[in-house]
């Protein structure tokens, strides 16, 4: 049940969402760590953050794959598979709160970058259930930035 008409573009937005798929793994765990490694006086604040941050992630991936099966593909099926397609760099250690928050906001831009590659691929396919799913999770990712630098002009 395919929609894209051409199997070239429909080859490409299967694998720029299976890339979108990988960046969603290796981001919410990272996520993850920062809920659980978090310290200071911020900590009850950016600790609830990104919790609802990797919350939503954890949806998106969910998303993301269902709409590659969707389309009659495979997503990716480990997270070593995830590891050779994301963007995203995995990180050892604990930056401090600021720095955390740093690291988020640039990742959820690379993301961003993608999510609109994607978009412009889907578009050509005529895949407007790709477009529409991914245009919210580009809404998202715009408002979250615009959040997060507030906070931190005032950290
Ligand atoms: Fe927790």
């Amino acid at each position: 049940m395919s929609e894209g008409s051409n199997p070239e573009i429909d080859a490409k937005i299967i694998s720029g969402l299976n890339s979108l798929l990988a960046d969603a793994a290796v981001f919410r765990y990272k996520l993850q760590n920062y809920h659980w490694n978090v310290r200071g006086r911020q900590f009850f604040e950016l600790h609830a953050q990104f919790e609802e941050l990797y919350t939503a992630w954890t949806t998106h991936l969910d998303d993301i794959a269902e709409r590659v099966r969707a389309k009659e593909a495979a997503p990716l099926p480990t997270l070593a598979r995830c590891l050779e397609h994301t963007r995203i760099a995995e990180e050892e250690g604990t930056p401090d709160e600021k720095r955390m928050v740093e690291n988020v906001v640039a990742d959820l831009l690379s993301i961003h970058r993608e999510v609109r590659e994607v978009i412009e691929d889907a578009e050509d396919g005529g895949d407007r259930t790709t477009v529409n799913l991914l245009d919210d999770i580009g809404d998202e990712i715009e408002k979250k930035v615009w959040m997060l630098r507030a906070w931190h002009q005032g950290a």
